[in-house]
């Protein structure tokens, strides 16, 4: 709230800013690649380690096991949802270990991880740093969305893997009826059984809300100036939400044709250009002032920075069970380049990242 407040009274530069800041954002950035995908060259004793070719530079993740209370019938079993990218793995890595972590039942959860094409790399690091992991993986077919997306004003938002969460319901299994979607660049510090259970009443959607957002500012004036689009808004409250948590009813989802809704705006947006960000707008479009509100604990994003300097954000007020560094800055960067922001202290304890120090150093 006091977010929204705050940026309403900044001049557009600023506004736009923070608002690529809430975009979830996957950023192809050659040098991460390189970081996470090479041996660490000072290390050679490590790049000769055990395993040979398929040798993971993350180090393997404790077991964790069930509490008692497990086997009851009351426990379900938790889905969750992230994309999976070479770029983003030491950030899903951190995830994953914060989530398993935190839970009580942390053998009741499965990943559904979706990715544009097999990587062996990829796929072997989250089963050598992960043995007991129980997940799926799905592959995202890009042509499916590659003709639908329109150049917004930050490239990292145009990859086709961030549409990935718009076509999630029709990739996971019939039998999975709700989903937790997750972004990579984030950690979970409370119990995700407790974001599980969130009461979805009879909407399709649970996500933290802000509802001081101005959506003359996310639109452009060709949307504003059309005798039936901006309808689309009529008796809905202008609220925003961050697409990169959310609690989704994936049943509701395919019943609704929900995929559908958000392509004919993507469509619409190809043809006459109404909005300048990439895959959080026809979110806004379908679903503003129409999801389930949760606390905002479950999404204190921004982390990242704005997206032009990447500069510190601090935490807002109030408790936090989940952090999120959407925006451009991302912890694992900053604490590599040794400039990081404070909040990126929080991140470290997570990084199973073999060659970095800075988590043996806290
Ligand atoms: C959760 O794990 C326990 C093992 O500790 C198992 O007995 C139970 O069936 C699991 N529940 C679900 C819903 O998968
Ligand atoms: C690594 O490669 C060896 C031999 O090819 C194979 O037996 C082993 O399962 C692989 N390990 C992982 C984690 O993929
Ligand atoms: C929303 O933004 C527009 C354009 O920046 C401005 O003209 C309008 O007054 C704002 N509305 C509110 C309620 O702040
Ligand atoms: C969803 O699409 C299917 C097939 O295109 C159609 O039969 C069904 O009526 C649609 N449902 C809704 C709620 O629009």
């Amino acid at each position: 709230m006091a977010f929204w407040s705050l940026s309403s009274s900044l001049p557009l530069l600023g506004l736009l800013s923070l608002l690529l800041s809430h975009q979830t954002s996957l950023i192809t950035t050659t040098n991460v690649r390189l970081a996470i995908l090479q041996k660490p060259i000072d290390q050679p004793e490590v790049a000769n380690g055990p395993g040979g070719s398929n040798f993971s530079v993350f180090r393997e993740a404790p077991a964790f096991r069930n509490g008692e209370t497990c086997g009851s019938l009351a426990t379900d079993r938790i889905h969750v949802a992230m994309t999976l990218d070479a770029n983003y793995l030491r950030g899903t890595m951190a995830a994953l270990l914060s989530i398993l972590q935190h839970s009580t039942c942390p053998e009741n959860v499965t990943f559904h991880f979706l990715w544009v094409r097999h990587e062996h790399e990829v796929f072997s690091s989250i089963k050598s740093t992960f043995p007991y992991l129980s997940f799926k993986v799905y592959i995202f077919d890009v042509h499916r969305v590659r003709g639908l997306i329109s150049k917004s004003i930050r490239q990292a938002l145009d990859q086709p893997l961030n549409y990935a969460r718009i076509y999630l319901a029709n990739l996971i299994p019939d039998e999975v009826k709700r989903v937790i979607y997750l972004d990579s660049d984030l950690v979970m510090v409370d119990d995700i059984a407790k974001l599980w259970k969130v009461d979805l009443g009879d909407k399709v959607l649970a996500a933290p809300e802000y509802c001081h957002a101005n959506f003359t500012t996310y639109f452009t004036e060709t949307f504003w100036s059309d005798p039936y689009m901006p309808r689309t808004f009529e008796q809905r409250k202008p609220c925003y939400f961050n697409t990169g948590v959310m609690v989704m009813d994936v049943d509701k989802w395919r019943q609704g044709n929900y995929t559908k809704r958000v392509e004919d705006w993507m469509i619409v947006q190809k043809q006459k250009r109404i909005y300048q960000l990439g895959s959080m707008p026809p979110f806004l479009l379908v679903w503003a002032g129409n999801i389930m509100p949760i606390d905002h604990r479950w999404n204190q994003h921004g982390l990242g920075g704005d997206n032009i300097e990447g500069k510190c954000r601090s935490l807002h007020p109030g408790p936090i069970s989940l952090l999120h560094w959407s925006g451009k800055g991302k912890p694992w960067l900053r604490l590599d380049s040794r400039k990081p922001c404070s909040v990126d202290h929080l991140w470290a304890p997570y990084d199973l990242y073999r060659s970095s120090r800075h988590s043996f150093e806290e």
